[in-house]
């Protein structure tokens, strides 16, 4: 009820109660004796009697009505939290009731959108994919959290803006324009210059209808496609020197049997020089096959191991002979410090590879008269194997790369020494296999350490 009700109910109430006094004032004196009395009685009884039912009307109806106006005024507001006294009766009683059932419905409506709204913002916020929603006139709505992590930018950069405003690539307006043209999914993919590096992204735009099938605007999405780039590119530089290796020796050794058929054969001594050549060149070629075939062998997924118990020192008994005899031939010391009784769990055929491989290059790229270090140490979580030479050592620049497949530092010099470039892929790969470590520490002219830790169990 509205205050200019109560005041004009108010007023009433005066004017009635006016009247009844001003009527007790005619005709009391009007009259003499017991009537007196009795009128006087029966006038101040009517007041009371209407005082009392004013009263109950104001506190049984006027109060609950204006109690319930005012909490379907807040309401209105929005404020979902206001209740009415319920303590009536009758239909006033009712009416506070309804009210606050609807108040409750509406504050629990509210809580289950809130939770709602929490919850498909919690899986967009989540998802794999970077999330931008524009409007149908333009305006940037909704950005998710790996949108952000993706372009680097807070959400107050985007949300409101005009969606050219905020994107600069091209591939995207083209993206959201088409959407919007075409009505249909569009995909397209751009290339995004961070400060260090370059990222790829693949973008499929989406457009957006109400049930009345209106253009309500188009979702963005964004796939971060730079590993798949990244491998794509591995495999075709992969390929590319694969094909490269393998033509060097089958060029040569096609060339000196086509010179030899030409008639060198006649001579004893180019028939001997260029039938080593070939063998040399074939062997290169088995060497690399070999190699190339245990490189895919490892990186299948399906790559097991067959554990041992190893005890190292015993194990190193039929690898260390054949080392010993390499360096013997280049004239280089061999020292080895084996803590004895290391024990570890391992593949022995794999191990065997991880060993051969590092002192064969310790030796290969260590001039005559120098030295080769074995040191296999036992700690409490691990087993150190560490290779050390006196070499021609690794400039600092390539030390993060001679892992790769195919990387040598001086190609040259390493193919005249028989090498593919794939031993140290093959030892990364293993030693990983293996749970372990590895990591090289050299200086140019100097020598080359490298370090490998194996878990013990
Ligand atoms: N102990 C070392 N001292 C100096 N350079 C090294 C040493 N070990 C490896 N390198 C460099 O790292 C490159 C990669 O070594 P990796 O063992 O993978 O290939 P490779 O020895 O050329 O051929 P292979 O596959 O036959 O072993 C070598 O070509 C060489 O340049
Ligand atoms: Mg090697």
């Amino acid at each position: 009820m509205t205050s200019s009700n109560s005041r004009l109910f108010f007023t009433y109430i005066v004017i009635v109660i006016a009247v009844m006094i001003s009527m007790g004032l005619i005709i009391i004196p009007l009259i003499s004796g017991n009537e007196k009395i009795i009128a006087s009685f029966a006038l101040i009884s009517g007041l009371i009697v209407f005082l009392v039912l004013i009263y109950n009307i104001f506190e049984k109806y006027m109060k609950p009505v204006r109690s319930a106006a005012l909490v379907a005024d807040e309401l209105v507001k929005g404020n979902y939290k206001a209740r009415t006294y319920v303590n009536y009766y009758g239909d006033a009683g009712k009416l506070s009731h309804s009210i606050n059932v609807l108040a409750r419905s509406l504050q629990e409506m509210v809580i289950q959108e809130k939770i709602q709204a929490s919850q498909l913002r919690t899986v967009i916020d989540n998802m794999e994919s970077g999330v931008m929603f524009i409007n149908d006139k333009g305006y940037v709505h909704l950005v998710n959290r790996k949108f952000l992590n993706m372009f680097g930018k807070q959400s107050n950069d985007y949300i409101g803006y005009l969606y050219y405003d905020v994107i600069d690539q091209v591939k995207i307006h083209n993206a959201v324009q088409e959407a919007f043209l075409y009505e249909e999914k569009v995909k397209n993919s751009f290339v995004f210059s961070m400060e260090i590096e370059k990222k790829y992204f693949e973008i499929v735009g989406a457009p957006i209808f109400n049930e009345k099938h209106d253009l309500k605007g188009v979702v963005l999405v964004f796939h971060d496609i730079t590993e798949h780039k990244r491998i794509e590119q591995m495999r075709k530089d992969f390929v590319a020197n694969v094909s490269h290796e393998l033509k060097t020796p089958i060029t040569s050794i096609r060339g000196f049997a086509e010179t030899l058929l030409d008639g060198a054969m006649e001579n004893e001594d180019l028939r001997n020089e260029f039938l080593t050549i070939i063998l040399k060149e074939s062997e290169r070629l088995q060497a690399l096959v070999y190699d190339l075939l245990e490189l895919s062998k490892l990186e299948k997924d399906e790559m097991t191991l067959k554990y041992e118990h190893i005890s190292l020192p015993q194990f190193l008994q039929d690898i260390l002979p054949i080392v010993e005899q390499q360096a013997n031939n280049k004239s280089i010391q061999f020292i080895t410090s084996i803590d004895s009784d290391t024990e570890m769990e391992g593949d022995p055929d794999r191990l065997k590879q991880v060993f051969l491989n590092l002192l064969n290059n310790a030796i290969n790229y260590t001039p005559q008269n120098g030295e080769v270090h074995l040191i296999v140490k036992e700690e409490q979580e691990v087993v150190r194997v560490i290779v050390t030479d006196t070499g021609i050592g690794i400039p600092e620049d390539m030390q993060k790369r001679i892992f790769e497949r195919f990387f040598r530092v001086d190609r040259a010099r390493s193919r005249n020494t028989g090498g593919t470039g794939l031993g140290l892929a093959i030892v990364k790969h293993i030693v990983e296999a293996h749970h372990g470590t590895i990591k090289v520490i050299s200086k140019l002219n100097h020598g080359s350490t490298f370090e490998i830790t194996f878990p013990k169990k």
